[in-house]
């Protein structure tokens, strides 16, 4: 993260929530970015994801403004739940996405919200954008074993991944370490997918990101124009 997001965030903290967000939505909605680090290849690509695969649901961790949520619920006309632990940007997010009564600004750990939507009956096909993060405590480890112990149709997207053959596009790191394949839980049966668009040819933020596909889904993900695979299965496949 930059140092002058940094500092915004330190500033952010500062102040109490109920007056904080009060702040926050004078504020120009610009200020914020658009969905999906403004990367217009990276919109289409959700777009096409959304034409491809009959999603039932959407799951965000890391609501922060909501923009990439209403963008989420705009392009699918699906339920979004979205998960802050923020209660700034929860109330925030909450008056931001009081106009699409089908998301849901869940001020909840990602790991807990992911845990609940597990423990319900039923199969539905996933959609999950992996954002939660900005604290030492990064859940990201613990999201992907739940989504993979619970939905065997799901599509994760992961958000400030780094791209190893493309090093346009920018990534964080987790206590220094890349966030990259190598830095991954095991998660055997399921195929990486990088962005197919070049990082010079992306727009906004240029963000790396990586699309894990469950076995079920991944030829329907593996056929989309937006994708290509990133060159390996994470854990071979078991024989059956
Ligand atoms: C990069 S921002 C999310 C941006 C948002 N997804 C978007 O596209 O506009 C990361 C957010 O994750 C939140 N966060 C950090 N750890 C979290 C956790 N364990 N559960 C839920 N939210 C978390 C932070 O407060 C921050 O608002």
């Amino acid at each position: 993260m930059r140092l002058s997001e940094r500092a915004r965030l330190k500033l952010d903290s500062l102040l109490p929530a109920p007056l904080g967000y009060r702040l926050d939505l004078l504020r120009p909605l610009r200020f914020y970015g658009g969905p999906m680090n403004g990367q217009g290849a990276r919109q289409r690509l959700v777009r096409e994801l959304m034409r491809a695969v009959a999603f039932d649901e959407i799951v965000e961790t890391g609501t922060y403004r909501g923009v990439t949520t209403t963008f989420l619920s705009d392009v699918s006309g699906l339920p979004v739940h979205t998960a802050e632990v923020s209660p700034r940007y929860v109330r925030y997010a909450r008056v931001r996405c009081a106009t699409h009564p089908s998301v849901t600004v869940h001020h909840r750990d990602s790991r807990d919200l992911l845990r609940e939507l597990a423990a319900r009956p039923g199969a539905p096909t996933l959609f999950c954008y992996l954002d939660a993060h900005w604290g030492e405590d990064v859940p990201r480890h613990d999201e992907l074993r739940i989504i993979h112990a619970r939905w065997p149709r799901a599509v994760v997207m992961i958000d400030d991944f780094q791209v190893h053959d493309d090093p346009g596009y920018a990534y964080t790191r987790y206590g220094g370490a890349p966030l990259n394949l190598d830095y991954l839980p095991e998660l055997p049966g399921w195929r990486p997918f990088y962005p197919a668009t070049r990082a010079a040819a992306e727009t906004g933020d240029r963000r790396g990101c990586l699309v894990l596909a469950t076995a079920a889904l991944a030829p329907a993900v593996a056929a989309l124009d937006g994708l290509r695979p990133a060159g390996r299965h994470l854990v071979p496949t078991p024989a059956t």
